[in-house]
């Protein structure tokens, strides 16, 4: 579960005229079978990146929905970022692409009504791409840093379920 007090605390913190150093909060949806992997050898290779990702393992970026995405930036994330397998190396068919499709659309939306399509990337690796990896999380991290934190007013209160037509399902 996605805490979203961290914003709400810096929000709090700006109000009051405090001085806080902004660190963006990124959620990272991971392919177990590619980009895990990648994640993994980032440690292993002691390659030093980003500490804002929170990564969370999931089967394919197939499985990635439209909906999930919007949640979880509603529940308190700056930015998402999907990585999976490079095209055509998906373990589960075409899972990979069809979240290239999804995530293109949702960004479109996004930016129709004023939310950064960057605050949502999607990224290939393989699993033996531990610098990739580590340099596509900087990167981003770098972007939403630049951005500044979400303002969830920006976020449709139901827009999991208006948005549920992009997921397939
Ligand atoms: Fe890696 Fe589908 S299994 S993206």
């Amino acid at each position: 579960m996605i805490d979203c007090r961290v914003n709400h605390g810096y929000n709090r913190d700006i109000q009051r005229g405090h001085n806080v150093e902004y660190e963006p909060r990124i959620v990272g949806f991971l392919c177990n079978w590619c980009a895990y992997r990648a994640a993994d050898l980032v440690g292993t290779i002691r390659k030093p990146y980003t500490a804002n990702l929170r990564t969370i393992r999931c089967t394919c970026t197939g499985r990635i929905s439209p909906e999930l995405i919007l949640r979880t930036l509603k529940a308190g994330a700056d930015g998402v970022l999907v990585v999976g397998c490079h095209p055509g190396e998906c373990h589960r068919g075409d899972g990979n692409l069809k979240a290239l499709r999804r995530i293109s659309m949702l960004r479109r939306l996004m930016e129709q009504v004023g939310i950064e399509p960057n605050r949502v990337q999607l990224a290939w690796t393989a699993a033996s791409e531990g610098a990739r990896f580590a340099e596509v999380a900087d990167r981003m991290e770098l972007q939403i840093r630049q951005m500044g934190p979400l303002t969830n007013d920006l976020l449709p209160s139901r827009g999991a379920s208006s948005l549920s037509s992009l997921s397939g399902r």
